[in-house]
């Protein structure tokens, strides 16, 4: 087999090694998948405008998150099930993630528990993924073990109050697999859930839908606050209102996301609304960014946008499905040495050189002809 040097050729192996289900469940976008195509097409309508001469001996791609200390400014995103892609799953991405200095998001849909997780990479960096559900107890039960176990965030994902359609699911009448489980849930949840799976698809969406309260608005995010020690950060802003209404509610970070596009199709892509968000928010939270991630340079010019970090799903599910916590790293690897090469062509040595004046849209040039 021809050396994989690059996350597209992670990604093909991926396709053409899981099981239908699988891969269909982990690749497909919501509805007619227009976002998933803008997501990584509008990367490359921007174009990069580098300076030169500059010493580039030394690069450090070293920055912080809510304050701590990380190599790279590229982290995983929480993707759920993802012993599907690997036995090992989650842990497999926590070991990488720890091993590289950089931070791991753990799914509230995670194949394995949060303190499994933990133990398995100790010293990482790590966020947990939560879904509020309808008893308010439960939900606390959970970030108290996040806690406990050393998890330095909890990231609210606000852009689900119910799932989206995903055609390739309904077909597949997708199911979690018998042999594993949400090692997360609740008693109260994974019963409402072992009640979905024996009813299969296509109601499995409409009965998870009852596991995520869809009552959620603004005033639960300083009740989230409320009840934790934590840094609150939400996931899946795509407006300057949304970001202005959550800085006021007193979030530390605004995730930038369309959920890999698989929430509500038509949205757009994320890069498209970076800089809406830079502005509304004007440096009161740290800002991030996922979606279509796949290049060294999307990562250069997410961060020339105003992004402190980016984040990435699919890649993650990439290298576990070829090997493990092994795959994981080296497409994390690729990920980094690129992102360094481009600040270096770029003539960037540190994140702070990164600027606005970086980057232009392709239509900068032709309105100059
Ligand atoms: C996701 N995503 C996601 N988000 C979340 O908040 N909780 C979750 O459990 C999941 N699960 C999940 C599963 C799969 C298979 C995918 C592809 C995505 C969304 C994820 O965190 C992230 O926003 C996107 O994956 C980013 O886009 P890319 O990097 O996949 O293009």
């Amino acid at each position: 087999m021809a050396a994989l040097v690059c996350v597209s050729d992670f990604e093909r192996y991926a396709h053409e090694h899981l099981p239908k289900s699988a891969r269909d469940y982990y690749f497909s976008g919501a509805s007619g998948q227009q976002t998933l195509e803008e997501n990584t097409a509008a990367f490359r309508r921007l174009r990069l405008r580098p300076r030169v001469l500059r010493d580039v001996s030394r690069v450090s791609t070293e920055t912080t998150l809510l304050g701590r200390r990380i190599a790279f400014p590229i982290c995983a995103a929480p993707t759920g099930i993802q012993r599907m892609a690997h036995p090992d799953g989650e842990i497999a991405t926590a070991k990488a993630l720890a091993d590289l200095s950089s931070c791991m998001t753990l799914s509230w849909w995670s194949t394995t528990s949060i303190e499994d997780v933990a133990r398995s990479a100790p010293g990482g960096v790590r966020w947990f993924q939560l879904h509020i559900d309808s008893s308010r107890e439960t939900t606390v039960d959970l970030i108290r073990r996040a806690e406990k176990m050393g998890y330095e965030a909890i990231v609210l994902t606000v852009d689900m109050p119910m799932m989206g359609q995903r055609y390739d699911h309904i077909r597949n009448r997708f199911v979690l697999p018998r042999s594993l489980k949400f090692e997360n849930f609740s008693k109260e949840t994974a019963s409402k859930f072992s009640e979905t799976q024996s009813q299969g698809n296509p109601r499995m969406a409409r009965r998870l839908q009852t596991m995520i309260d869809p009552t959620l608005n603004w005033d639960s995010v300083p009740w989230l606050i409320s009840v934790t020690r934590l840094p609150i950060v939400l996931k899946g802003i795509l407006t300057g209102k949304d970001a202005r209404e959550a800085v006021e509610r007193g979030v530390s970070g605004i995730w930038v996301s369309n959920h890999g596009a698989r929430q509500l199709d038509g949205v757009p892509a994320t890069i498209e609304v970076l800089s809406e968000i830079v502005h509304a928010v004007d440096g009161r939270a740290e800002i991030y960014l996922d979606g279509g991630i796949r290049h060294g340079t999307d990562v250069l010019k997410a961060l020339a946008l105003g992004a402190r970090a980016v984040f990435v799903g699919r890649p993650i599910l990439f290298g576990l499905a070829y090997k493990g916590a092994d795959g994981v790293k080296q497409v994390m690897e690729i990920l980094r040495e690129e992102f360094r090469t481009a600040m270096a062509l770029s003539g960037c040595t540190s994140l702070n050189d990164i600027s606005r004046a970086l980057v232009a849209h392709e239509s900068y040039y032709w309105s100059k002809l």
